[in-house]
């Protein structure tokens, strides 16, 4: 069965004091009150990861980084790669965000190669992927997210799937305020599911984890996570507070 998960992308918030104070106050009240079975994952900026680690070792959570470089090692200045992120002991990356590629100008061909390389290096990737307002708008969403997923995905065997995450995140509902509608959503995520049984086989499928991100907030995540094919979220805003994420993870 495929596992719910609920992951806090920071993006590029907080200083190190700040970090870790809410690293420590959602561990703590993750211990206290979490009981259900859901893997949280949270991803610092870099710069905070090892502090992160060090201080969730005692809980369940896990630690992912926003970002690693597509080659193993070398002359890439300001870089950052998969085999540092990993001997640090984080478990988790990003990958195909709206926001590398709107801004830093990621193609697929390119994540393609990041993918392989987290996933070489034992990083469990989340792969992202998502439409514009206007793609939406023009009734091309279906076609950007295959093609999003399929050139993404095209190395990668049946087997390898098991450690790869999805998560389907419009562009128009990111940091917006407005969320895709459940139905909207699940619309997508079964797409998702069925390119996944197309390209893989149906167990495969069956068992890849589909998060939904796009302003996920307490007041909304219990309807969109009990769509179906949605398996939990990928929360930006919300993941900053640790009371309202701790409520999102508490949504089923
Ligand atoms: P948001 O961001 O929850 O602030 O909309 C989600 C994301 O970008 O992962």
């Amino acid at each position: 069965m495929r596992k719910k998960i609920v992951a806090g992308n920071w993006k590029m918030n907080k200083t190190s004091e700040e970090a870790k104070a809410l690293v420590s106050e959602i561990a703590n009240i993750y211990q206290a009150e979490i009981s259900n079975d859901v893997e949280v994952i949270l991803f610092p900026p870099f710069v905070f990861l090892q502090d992160a680690i060090q201080l969730s070792q005692d809980s369940k959570i896990k630690i992912g980084a926003q970002n690693c470089h597509q080659e193993k090692s070398g002359a890439f200045t300001g870089e950052i790669s998969a085999e540092m992120l990993k001997s640090i002991g984080t478990n988790y990356v990003i990958l195909g965000h709206s926001e590398r590629r709107a801004y830093f100008g990621e193609t697929e061909e390119l994540l393609a190669k990041k993918l392989k390389i987290a996933f070489e290096t034992s990083l469990k990737p989340i792969y992202c992927c998502g439409e514009t307002l206007e793609e939406r708008k023009s009734n091309r969403y279906f076609e950007v997210i295959e093609n999003q997923i399929t050139n993404a995905l095209k190395d990668f065997s049946a087997t390898e799937m098991k450690d790869i995450v999805l998560a389907y995140e419009p562009v128009w509902a990111i940091g917006t305020g407005e969320t895709a509608s459940p139905e909207q959503a699940q619309e997508v995520h079964q797409f998702i599911r069925n390119l996944i049984e197309k390209q893989f086989d149906l167990k495969t499928a069956q068992n890849t984890s589909i998060l939904y991100g796009g302003s996920v907030k307490p007041s909304n995540a219990n309807e969109l996570f009990a769509q179906t094919d949605i398996d939990g979220g990928l929360i930006g805003g919300a993941s900053l507070k640790a009371r309202d994420f701790i409520e999102i993870i508490k949504a089923r």
